[in-house]
């Protein structure tokens, strides 16, 4: 028997959809989405049809109460294309468990963790191994990425040598593609490759495998690190992908390489994200939490006219995604100045705050760059659209109501989230993985 669930009394939000309606699920794939009333007197389905999925229904979840008030919201569960699990290596900071709760806590589905691990990720088996231990708990669909050179100590290209092309025997379908094997993407990420000729032999390995590098530019200052992987990614002809964006000269020189890159024959790809704390925070925050300590982040949080630039370019399309870069630290690692902020549990609701209340953007681009986008640069075609064929990854949510940012609170191990005391709005009440409920949130008091 077909394992049904029945999402009913939504707004359903997603890239293209903005809509009053209803969600039919079977094992763990989106069968049938309709506009309309709890009755189903708009679904299109016959009788017949509407009476099979009600009688082998083992969940139906309830977004309103009654047809005239819709209370809660339902979008496709978020694809981080980066974050630091710190397993193996640094139990300390965060583990393959604590992350993934962190993860679901935070509507997430999908995340790519990178790979400055102890060891690091740099082997085929070693991705595989921990792609296999995540999927053992049922919570996300974890891709390790793995590191360009072997330790990532920048010295000779890693087992990326061995990997065969993801879509060999593997036909993309669209959507119903099936999951790909790890890695889908590589990086190098916290560390720049400071040979050219070495940074190009990687990224022909990318192309050969198809699959994009995600690149920290950060060497020499972020502009001059952008525009170096620019010229060697043209020179491949490879995807490259810019991690962290976070000043506006790196923005004007995506904008203008994007255009090129849109009639390149030689097959190179130009994409980029930004975390939300250089969306929405300042240097000035990081002096009022202490420069080398709790605002402490790389790269840096910048002047205001950086972060407008950021805006800008998330609103003409220059920025393809919203990205974590969950860096989980323990309070006395932070205490001695390492970089970087938990990120998981706060996401989407940091940007619903501040990019959809406060600046404008639509939620359903919000939605986009937060999960139908990064699961594209992914290959993913499957998920982050709310529609018939794709996976039923959902997270609900009430766009209205407010909760406060409190690290005692969050999942993960790293209590260093830079915006402690918030007020923000949209709680994740619940996350839903393959037609599984993985997250609800706790009664609030
Ligand atoms: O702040 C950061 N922390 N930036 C990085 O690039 C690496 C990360 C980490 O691993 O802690
Ligand atoms: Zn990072």
């Amino acid at each position: 028997m077909k394992r049904t669930i029945i999402l009913k009394n939504f707004r359903i939000v997603d890239e293209n959809v903005n809509m009053l309606g209803s969600v039919i699920v079977e094992d763990g794939i989106i069968r049938e989405v309709f506009p309309g009333s709890a009755d189903f007197s708009d679904s299109g389905l016959s009788n017949k049809e509407l009476d099979g999925f009600l009688d082998s229904a083992r969940i139906i979840i309830d977004g309103g109460e009654g047809a005239d008030k819709w209370g809660l919201s339902l979008l496709p569960a978020l694809t981080d294309i980066h974050a630091h699990f710190r397993d193996p290596g640094f139990p300390e900071k965060e583990n393959l468990e604590s992350a993934a709760l962190a993860a679901v806590a935070g509507g997430y589905g999908t995340v790519v963790c990178m790979a400055n691990t102890d060891p690091v990720i740099d082997a085929p088996e070693a991705a595989a191994a921990l792609k296999l231990r995540s999927d053992a708990l049922g919570l996300i669909d974890l891709y390790p990425a793995m590191a360009l050179t072997t330790g990532m100590a920048g010295k000779e290209l890693s087992g990326i040598t061995r990997l065969q092309p993801a879509d060999s025997g593997q036909k993309a379908a669209w959507p119903g593609q099936r999951p790909r094997r790890p890695p889908l993407i590589l990086s190098e990420d916290g560390k720049d490759i400071s040979d050219d000729a070495l940074l190009l032999r990687a990224f022909q390995e990318a192309k050969r495998l198809g699959l994009p590098v995600s690149c920290h530019c950060d060497e020499g200052g972020e502009t001059k690190a952008t525009a170096r992987v620019i010229e060697l990614g043209k020179k491949a002809g490879c995807h490259v992908h810019i991690a962290h964006v976070s000043t506006k000269e790196a923005v004007a020189l995506i904008r203008g390489a994007k255009a090129e890159a849109g009639n390149a024959e030689s097959g190179f790809t130009l994409t980029c994200e930004a975390s939300p704390h250089h969306l929405v925070l300042t240097d000035e925050t990081a002096r009022m939490l202490g420069e080398e300590t709790w605002g402490k982040v790389n790269p840096p949080l910048r002047p205001e006219a950086d972060r407008q630039a950021l805006l800008g370019a998330l609103l003409d399309g220059t920025i393809d995604a919203i990205a974590t870069d969950h860096a989980p630290h323990s309070n006395s690692d932070k205490k001695k100045g390492a970089p970087g902020f938990s990120g998981l549990e706060t996401a989407f609701s940091i940007c619903l705050t501040e990019l959809v209340s406060e600046e404008g953007l639509s939620l359903s681009r919000l939605s986009s760059l937060l999960s139908a986008s990064p699961s594209r640069i992914l290959g993913l075609g499957d998920r982050g659209r709310i529609a018939p064929g794709y996976r039923a990854d959902f997270f609900i949510t009430d766009t209205d109501s407010f909760w406060q940012v409190d690290p005692a609170n969050m999942k993960t191990r790293g209590k260093n989230s830079p915006f402690t005391g918030r007020d923000v709005r949209g709680r994740i009440l619940m996350t839903i993985h393959r037609g599984r409920i993985v997250y609800e949130a706790p009664a609030l008091k």
